[in-house]
């Protein structure tokens, strides 16, 4: 695979130095051949690759440092407490969180979300109460509120969207009241790729003293996050869309809810003291971080954070709007294909449609030329619903993937329109 610099890109991109074929070698999945092609993999909204740092951390934890942590007094489970215990220091300084106790260690960003819905809901949101979420929210957004609304007799209302994909500010700011308890935005949106304004509406929810939880599982891997400047009250993303591992995630919360809040799960490490006439909970985080956590995990998260921190987000985000600017274009101009999702401020993410051939066609035949992209409703179907498709084909890219590789994509797709005589 050619290096991203050639003679006919933008100067923007020559100005940050991006050695890609270098970063590629990091991840040893994307030398695959898939079906007698090279694996062109963009699906990294559905989970990214791994680079080989955060696969030896993971295999170096197993092989030299398993251990429980927090319970032990012995070597293995000292060590193995140091390096989860600054994982979670480089989650703090990833997000910019004021304390590391802010940070809270689930297995992914659904668990986190429900972890609010369930603790601060259960506490502060009544029957009549309100909890105003965006369209294009993922289903990890919406179910955990319709059940806690199912249990308590609030409402769950969608803040409208418009046909590019964007939040219409001005109907939100219509929505906003004192009986709403809480506002659920995703950063970016895995179906459409817009970037919401997410300070913005931070700003608006706040004038009326609505906390805000921001789903950040698209965010992470492609903008850099500080959750002080956006003033969110929650933050919640996944190991698994930033390099890391699978089954960890991080919920971060303002100190003050965190504390407001009662625990989630209970069980072992949640708990400062327990008999039958009385338990106590421990401190943050560990009140919300009931039993034995992902510990390998966590750590190859921690390396994923170093990893990335290493390449730089000024870097990561150019690199990628550039990319995505020309798939826009190169993909654009297919014959027959529309693009779902056109907001003007956008990551990551291109979803569409080709003529009237079913995206589980297209996602199949795209598999044959080695082109890995997703199709379905990428569990948002309230988006898709606005948009009246049921399903999308979508190709999702990451830092490691290349101009060549959208070209690929390109050539895949004249394929399927010439087998559908198109
Ligand atoms: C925007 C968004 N939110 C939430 C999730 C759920 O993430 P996880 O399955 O890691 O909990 C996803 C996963 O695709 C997502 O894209």
């Amino acid at each position: 695979m050619k290096g991203a610099v050639s003679e006919t890109q933008p100067q923007r991109e020559r100005a940050i130095p991006f050695d890609i074929e270098r970063i590629r070698e990091d991840f040893p999945i994307l030398g695959k051949v898939i079906k007698g092609h090279p694996l062109v993999y963009l699906d990294s909204a559905a989970t990214t690759q791994r680079p080989t740092v955060v696969i030896e951390a993971v295999d170096r934890f197993y092989r030299e440092q398993n251990a429980n942590v927090h319970r032990g007094v012995h070597h293995l489970s000292e060590v193995a407490t140091r390096e989860f215990d600054s994982a979670r220091v480089k989650v703090q300084r990833f997000l910019n969180a004021a304390e590391s106790h802010e940070i809270i260690l689930t297995h992914g960003v659904t668990e986190s979300i429900n972890l609010v819905a369930h603790s601060y809901g259960g506490k502060f949101v009544g029957a009549g109460d309100e909890i105003l979420l965006t369209t294009m929210e993922h289903h990890s957004n919406i179910v955990p509120w319709q059940m806690l609304a199912e249990r308590t007799g609030a409402r769950v209302r969608a803040i409208p969207i418009d046909e590019r994909g964007e939040v219409r500010l001005e109907e939100y700011e219509k929505m906003l009241h004192p009986g709403v308890k809480l506002v659920g935005v995703v950063h970016i949106s895995n179906a459409l790729g817009t970037i919401n304004p997410v300070r913005t509406m931070i700003e608006m929810a706040h004038r009326h003293g609505i906390p805000v939880l921001v789903d950040g599982a698209q965010a992470t891997p492609h903008v850099k996050v500080d959750v002080q400047a956006l003033d969110c009250d929650f933050y919640a993303f996944s190991g698994h869309k930033l390099c890391g591992p699978t089954g960890v995630g991080v919920l971060y919360g303002k100190t003050r809810w965190l504390e407001a809040m009662p625990p989630f799960l209970g069980g072992g490490d949640m708990i400062l003291s327990v008999s039958f006439e009385k338990t106590t909970y421990n401190a943050l985080p560990y009140k919300f971080e009931a039993g034995t956590p992902p510990i390998a995990s966590v750590i190859g998260l921690g390396a994923a954070i170093d990893y990335v921190n290493s390449l730089g987000f000024d870097r990561i985000t150019a690199y990628e709007k550039d990319l995505l600017d020309y798939a826009t274009a190169t993909i654009g101009a297919i014959p027959g294909l529309r693009i779902i999702g056109t907001a003007r401020e956008k990551a990551g993410v291109l979803s569409f449609l080709l003529d009237e051939i079913h995206p589980h066609d297209i996602g199949t035949l795209l598999d044959q030329e080695g082109v890995a992209v997703r199709a379905g409703h990428h569990c948002a179907q309230p988006a898709m619903k606005f948009f009246g498709v049921p399903a999308t084909t979508r190709a999702s890219f990451a830092f490691y993937n290349t101009r060549e590789e959208i070209d690929a994509l390109a050539n895949a797709l004249h394929k399927v329109k010439q087998i559908f005589s198109l």
